[in-house]
């Protein structure tokens, strides 16, 4: 099975990269294999609203940037994951800006091609107790599960994370990721 992984995190030594990390092992453990984007790294313009995709005056979107290898890659994966630290009260622009690109994979009438049925798993990490932001885990499981018809194999919600290695001292959280890869 093809996982592969969006980081909406800056921070490549933060609490998402290493739960990412551990739920690849977990995977990889059963034999799966994981493509990581660490968004920061990519280059991804905002969405124009031209509605050129929709259209299918284009395959995926106008923008010549790093969606397009990313949606080949997402594509040709059986589980998605998204991770994202919450940024005032929401994923981050970086996971955002990426997400609205999504719309690609919306038909005029709204039903979805490309994504519809893949399984997909969330991680949220917050300054916050965990549950402080629910919502935030709440939002990505409606628009990955509810609009964009994919399965739900998993979320991870993981609080009182502040500096990038606290997540080091939490190794249950460590092992509760492995375990989310290890079911995959
Ligand atoms: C700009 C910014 C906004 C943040 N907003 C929130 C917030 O609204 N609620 C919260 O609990 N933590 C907030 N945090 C803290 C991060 O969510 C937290 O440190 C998280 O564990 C970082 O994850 P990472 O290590 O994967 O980058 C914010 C941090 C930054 C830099």
């Amino acid at each position: 099975m093809n996982i592969v992984v969006f980081n909406g995190s800056p921070r490549k030594n933060g609490g998402c990269a290493a739960l990412i990390q551990a739920l690849v092992a977990g995977a990889q453990k059963k034999g799966h294999t994981a493509k990581v984007f660490h968004l920061i790294d990519q280059r991804v313009e905002p969405c124009l609203a031209c509605y050129a995709c929709m259209g299918r005056k284009v395959e995926f979107c106008v923008h010549d940037d790093d969606f397009t290898p990313m949606a080949r890659d997402l594509l040709a994966a059986d589980t998605v994951v998204f991770a994202s630290p919450v940024y005032m009260g929401q994923i981050t622009g970086l996971l955002k800006t990426f997400f609205d690109r999504w719309i690609t994979f919306a038909e005029p009438d709204f039903s979805i091609r490309h994504v519809k049925g893949k399984r997909f798993v969330t991680i949220v990490t917050s300054g916050a107790p965990a549950d402080r932001f629910k919502e935030v885990t709440d939002y990505l499981k409606y628009w990955l599960g509810e609009f964009f018809k994919m399965r739900h194999a998993g979320s991870l919600m993981a609080g009182d994370l502040h500096d990038p290695g606290d997540v080091q001292k939490r190794p249950d959280l460590l092992r509760e990721a492995e375990a989310l890869g290890q079911a995959l």
